[in-house]
């Protein structure tokens, strides 16, 4: 790799991917891939530690396709799946070795996910890997000495221990085996809201579909999301997260996508009766958009993806294993 700044990051292949993964991280990897040596893979491991699961070659494959039909180019962009390269779990295990309990204990995912199953189950019943789920996506990192990490807000914290951890064990080797990875959270796009509940992220777990748009929605689907995203009786197109999230975040949803800035779409929508021009305009645009996704995903065979999947884990497993055995070396182990 020549001397380009790192750029890393990745995505749990559970579910569908939604616009809230779309605008919030693939658009910034995508943007990164110019100016940086990217490397964006497919976090499956991670997929499997609120609920065990098999069968995540498919969820995999659909979303190294989506990155490409976004347009990450294997040619600028290192991808690869993450249970291919098997550093990623001894590295974890080191990491977990120098990681408190109670460090893990305060991530906020962690709590809300582990009450979510609670709630959901009655029981207490938390499997462990989400709780070193953050020592894993630290291994992730640290492992390819990434200086940028590309993540949405929620996962500012995340990148705030694999600091303190690097820094930990940098202190006890005696030596900067890791490098300190800054997060890069996108103002715009980092968080859109699901359209029937706006106080909360759009995600592809959340149960309630309705305010979720996925990337292989329907025209049809889109339109009627859209036409039920919840909104006020104010009859204005104003971006005022406070008094009227939902609004707020259709506005943001449609300048992401036009580029169009927030004063120019308040201006376009002033005197309006209702919402109904100011939706029907979003649907076209997010139509459009997801239209074009579609059409190159589906133009990406499962040969050529599976192709692109093994010449990146063996470019992976290369930098991975060097730096694992400087680890070794340095622990005499
Ligand atoms: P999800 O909650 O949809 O399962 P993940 O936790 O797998 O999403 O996140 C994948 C990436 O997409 C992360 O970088 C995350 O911050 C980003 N992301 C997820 N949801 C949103 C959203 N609603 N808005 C912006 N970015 C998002
Ligand atoms: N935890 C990230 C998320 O939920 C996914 C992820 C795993 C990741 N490992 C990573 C992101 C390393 C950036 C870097 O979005």
């Amino acid at each position: 790799m020549s001397n380009k700044k790192i750029m890393l990051s990745g995505i749990q292949p559970t579910n569908d991917l939604t616009l809230g993964n779309y605008l919030g991280a693939i658009v910034n990897f995508v943007k990164f891939q110019e100016e940086f040596n990217n490397i964006v893979f497919i976090a499956d491991l991670h997929a499997i530690t609120s609920e065990f699961k098999t069968e995540l070659n498919q969820a995999s494959l659909k979303i190294l396709k989506f990155y490409l039909a976004a347009g990450l180019d294997p040619k600028k962009t290192l991808i690869f799946k993450q249970s291919d390269v098997l550093e990623h779990t001894f590295l974890s295990y080191l990491l977990m070795c120098n990681t408190t309990i109670g460090e893990l204990n305060r991530m906020t995912q962690f709590k809300d996910k582990s009450s979510k199953i609670k709630n959901a189950n009655g029981t207490e019943f938390i499997p462990t890997g989400l709780l070193i789920y953050p020592t894993l996506m630290a291994a992730d990192i640290l492992l390819y000495d990434a200086d940028v990490v590309v993540v949405g807000s929620d996962q500012k914290q995340h990148l705030e221990l694999t600091r303190n951890i690097a820094t930990r064990v940098n202190n006890k080797l005696k030596q900067d085996i890791f490098k300190l990875p800054e997060p890069y959270i996108a103002e715009v796009g980092a968080r859109i809201m699901d359209l029937a509940d706006p106080t909360k992220k759009m995600s592809k777990s959340t149960t309630n579909k309705k305010g979720v748009i996925f990337l292989s929605d329907s025209e049809k689907d889109v339109e009627a999301k859209i036409k039920s995203a919840l909104t006020d009786n104010l009859n204005q197109v104003k971006y005022d997260v406070e008094n009227q999230p939902g609004v707020s975040n259709l506005i943001s949803i449609y300048h992401v996508i036009s580029k169009m800035s927030i004063a120019d779409i308040e201006k376009k929508y002033a005197n309006i009766e209702n919402y109904g021009v100011f939706k029907k305009d979003l649907i076209a645009l997010v139509n459009n958009l997801l239209k074009d996704l579609q059409t190159k995903y589906n133009s990406i065979s499962d040969a050529d993806a599976l192709k692109i999947l093994a010449e990146g884990k063996e470019q992976a497993k290369k930098i991975a294993s060097d730096k694992v055995a400087l680890i070794k070396n340095k622990m005499e182990m």
